[in-house]
């Protein structure tokens, strides 16, 4: 069999996304062989000239910038993963999509739902792949859920519950970081944490039709990360809670918070039918809890674990023997296999990609969250 064709990767950012994105580069020909395309790691973006640097020797870039739009026109490019920070998504997205460059962009797709349309709609012109980010979508129990779901196993849906917690800014001396800034972020955990539970319930269960939202700040001011003995104002929300109603008549509720105690990573949906339900936890990744009421006729009763390890299931075949568990990290491999196959033999992101019409969709249900909370009145989704 001859060799895959190369495919030229501009990485911009080498932080937390940057080491995950460019592993799941690395790691992807060799599980998912033959592989659509091997991707060549040419250059990545950072402002500062000595950690960019550090970070191509550490990655396997063969070249670095700090100008991001060295790297966005580099000839030799044809995918741009854009892992920057949120308000640094729109500018370098939209040139290279203009640049006729293939882009998978990190969530959420832009700090508000005016911006991601302006993505959206540069998506909409362009010939070129584009996808957002959203890793979850890609963890194995997920697309059983998905597929559940979707069989009608449970019957119609009754709800769509969803909590996102971690505990990393307990602390009132925890520097003002650029999570905790309008300005950059957007929002809180309501574009970090939020958006993914958000797109979850989508994938899984439906679109959204109405929201009601309520955010809260605990901590109004921090120290500055630059000199510690002055503080800063925090500008977006340390927690949220919303409930929602979705067009298929489920109803439920979305929650995320910085501030949920002992809670690191704690990505939780459970969705009732029917007929049964289902429960997933991040933290538990390579199982799916399953309870049926009855099985054949008969009564059955009680919660089962599922171990999502067998080859029948997504993905499962491309890594290791039945029952031997994968990772987070999996979830970027996966990701990023769905994004280049999708580049290479011009199929679609849809439906398990979310693409940027998902990532503007995505931005709209927040901004309802946000104008809720603000307004204390229940808003109706409108895209
Ligand atoms: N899919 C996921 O599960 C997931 C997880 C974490 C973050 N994210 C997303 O990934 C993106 C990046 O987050 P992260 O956690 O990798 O960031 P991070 O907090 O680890 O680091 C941000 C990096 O960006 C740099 N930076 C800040 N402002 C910049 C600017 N204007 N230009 C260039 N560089 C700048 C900082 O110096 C730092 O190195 C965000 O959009 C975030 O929401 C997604």
């Amino acid at each position: 069999m001859s060799a895959a064709r190369k495919i030229g990767v501009a990485l911009l950012g080498y932080a937390f996304m940057g080491k995950a994105h460019s592993h799941g580069f690395k790691s992807m020909p060799h599980f998912f062989y033959p592989p659509p395309a091997i991707p060549d790691l040419v250059v990545i973006y950072g402002r500062t000239e000595e950690k960019v640097k550090e970070a191509a020797i550490n990655y396997g870039f063969r070249r670095y910038v700090t100008d991001w739009r060295k790297a966005v026109g580099d000839p030799e490019i044809e995918v741009v993963d854009n892992c920057l920070p949120n308000n640094m998504h729109v500018e370098p997205t939209v040139e290279a999509i203009e640049k006729g460059k293939h882009v998978l962009c990190e969530k959420p797709l832009a700090r508000n739902a005016e911006e991601a349309r302006i993505l959206r709609d540069a998506a909409k012109r362009a010939r070129v792949k584009t996808m957002v980010a959203f890793n979850y979508r890609f963890v194995p129990a997920v697309q059983l859920a998905r597929n559940i779901v979707k069989s009608g196993l449970l019957g119609r849906i009754y709800h769509f519950r969803a909590r996102y917690l971690q505990d990393w800014i307990v602390d009132p001396n925890f520097p003002l970081v650029w999570r905790l800034k309008k300005e950059e972020a957007g929002s809180g955990p309501l574009g970090d944490l939020g958006s993914h539970i958000i797109d979850l319930g989508r994938f899984i269960v439906g679109e959204f039709k109405s929201v009601m939202g309520m955010v809260k700040t605990f901590i109004e001011e921090r120290p500055l990360p630059e000199d510690p003995s002055r503080k800063g104002r925090v500008t977006v929300d340390d927690a949220f809670e919303a409930v929602i109603e979705l067009d298929n008549g489920a109803i439920g509720t979305l929650e995320a918070s910085r501030f949920a105690t002992g809670r690191k990573n704690y990505n939780n949906f459970e969705i009732n039918g029917e007929k049964g339900s289902i429960e997933f936890n991040l933290e538990r990744l390579n199982e799916l809890k399953l309870y049926l009421k009855e099985w054949e006729g008969k009564a059955i009763g009680g919660w089962n674990t599922i171990l999502v390890t067998e080859k029948t299931q997504p993905y499962i075949e491309r890594y290791w023997p039945s029952g031997h568990i994968i990772g987070w990290e999996h979830t970027f491999i996966n990701e990023i296999y769905h994004f280049i196959k999708a580049v290479v033999k011009d199929e679609d992101i849809a439906p398990l990609g979310a693409t940027f019409e998902d990532g503007y969709r995505n931005n709209v249900i927040m901004d309802a969250i946000l104008k809720s909370a603000e307004t204390g009145r229940k808003i109706e989704v409108s895209f």
